[in-house]
């Protein structure tokens, strides 16, 4: 996440935390270099145990195991407690309407939900099973009253999706 959108969200608030489902821990590592307070998520044991051995003595991030289609509301978050869920690489493998109908409730009022996908029209031929094709990225700001997209790679292969303020 650029640190322009850190800041738009965050205000320099220091104290400000994401929730990244799920992670095998770099994308949480990168989140917690920029002073935010990180909690990663994935189903899978191993993963998460290798994310805590990878962070370990750093300090800025958690990781917890929780399966993101489980109907259960997360234990570990309070009600409209979190600043900013991040959704990178696993748009394409995740049920994302059905995600975004939920992260509302988890969100403060001005929370944001940040989603890094490759754009599958913009892939190399021997890419194009990934990522999400452009109607399915039109369908993701369904909604929200503000929907923000900028490049994350130079050739705009991958791109992130900022959704604020559902309506
Ligand atoms: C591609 S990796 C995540 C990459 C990471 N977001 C990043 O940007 O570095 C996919 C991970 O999603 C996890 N995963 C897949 N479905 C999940 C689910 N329903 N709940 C929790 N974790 C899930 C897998 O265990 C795997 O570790």
């Amino acid at each position: 996440m650029p640190r322009r959108v850190a800041r738009t969200v965050l205000r320099g608030d220091r104290r400000s935390n994401a929730v990244v489902l799920p992670d095998t821990g770099d994308w949480s590592r990168e989140l917690a270099s920029m002073g935010l307070s990180v909690t990663g998520i994935d189903f899978s044991a191993v993963a998460v145990a290798e994310a805590r051995g990878l962070s370990s003595g750093q300090g800025t991030a958690r990781f917890i195991e929780w399966d993101v289609n489980s109907d259960a509301a997360p234990s570990f978050l309070e009600p409209h407690s979190v600043d900013i869920v991040t959704c990178r690489l696993v748009a394409d493998v995740l049920p994302m309407q059905r995600f975004l109908v939920r992260a509302p409730g988890w969100l403060k009022p001005d929370g944001v939900v940040h989603i890094v996908t490759p754009v599958r029209e913009r892939l190399d031929p021997a890419q194009k099973h990934r990522g999400l094709m452009e109607r399915q990225i039109a369908k993701l700001g369904a909604g929200w009253k503000d929907v923000h997209r900028y490049a994350v790679t130079a050739d705009k292969a991958i791109e992130a999706i900022v959704l604020q303020h559902y309506a």
